[in-house]
């Protein structure tokens, strides 16, 4: 029920004071105005029209009309170039008055990159709580002691879940591992290129043929033995015999002081 119907059928039982009571917070006239009656079409006045047809309906829709027909009929019949809109909530631009479309579409556009950021945003979240976590990232490198390594002797570090060979190479040791015929080599690749001091050997202790791990000291070149197939290789880690097809993976390192190698 619209309010101006309630009002229309509340007005008999309310009497004027009550009438007039209701009708005030829509008309500032209605004290002083004469009430309506319930067979009245305009239950408050004639004044309070505005503030009753806000909405879809207008003034024009609810006003006399001079043919005598219905207002909603008579408005189908008559056309007219003067268009009496609600300018309750939105002031209108007078006619001529440049369009504001670009004004418009900057704003438009500024909350569009609003939304693209919090989209990318959620998106990124979601792709990142897929990728390496925090503890995972921590052990991605490795500090190892060298101090206690005796020349000669190779010790095994567990590097992001694989073996990693360090071997303290003797002078005699780097001198076979520099001599060899690299042209020879099934993977040719030079000593100097595979280490960054002498004396320190660092290769990923897995096999490159099926991924077994070799053992130390072992093998026809005194390097490392693989017992799954069979594959030697020499002092600096490189393929010599048996079905593996390259020589060990040297891994990302370095040395943060004399006595201390980072690996990754
Ligand atoms: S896995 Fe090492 S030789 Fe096959």
């Amino acid at each position: 029920m619209s309010l101006r119907k309630g009002i229309q059928l509340l007005a008999p039982r309310l009497g004027d004071q009550g009438a007039r009571y209701l009708a005030a917070p829509l008309c500032s006239s209605a004290a002083s105005l004469p009430l309506p009656s319930s067979d009245d079409r305009s239950p408050v006045c004639s004044s309070c029209i505005p503030a009753f047809s806000r909405g879809f309906s207008s003034n024009s829709a609810l006003a006399p009309t001079t043919s005598g027909l219905p207002p909603t009929q008579h408005v189908m019949k008559n056309p007219t170039n003067i268009i009496d809109y609600d300018e309750h909530s939105h002031e209108r631009f007078a006619p001529g008055d440049p369009g504001k479309r670009a004004f418009t579409y900057f704003v438009l556009t500024g909350g569009r990159f609003i939304y693209a950021s919090a989209i990318r945003l959620g998106v990124l979240k979601f792709i990142l709580s897929m990728t390496a976590t925090k503890d995972v990232l921590a052990m991605a490198s490795l500090e190892v002691d060298l101090s206690s390594i005796e020349p000669g002797n190779t010790i095994t570090v567990k590097w992001r879940g694989k073996p990693v060979f360090v071997k303290h190479r003797t002078e005699e040791e780097i001198g076979k591992a520099k001599d060899e015929d690299i042209s020879k080599l099934r993977d040719p690749q030079a000593d100097d290129d595979r280490t960054q001091k002498p004396e320190w050997l660092v290769v990923v202790g897995v096999c490159t043929h099926l991924g077994c791990v070799p053992l130390p000291n072992a093998g026809d070149w005194g390097g490392w033995f693989c017992p799954c197939h069979g594959s030697h290789y020499d002092l600096s880690g490189r393929a010599r015999k048996g079905p593996a097809p390259y020589n060990l993976e040297v891994p990302e390192y370095s040395f943060s002081d004399d006595t201390t190698l980072v690996v990754g």
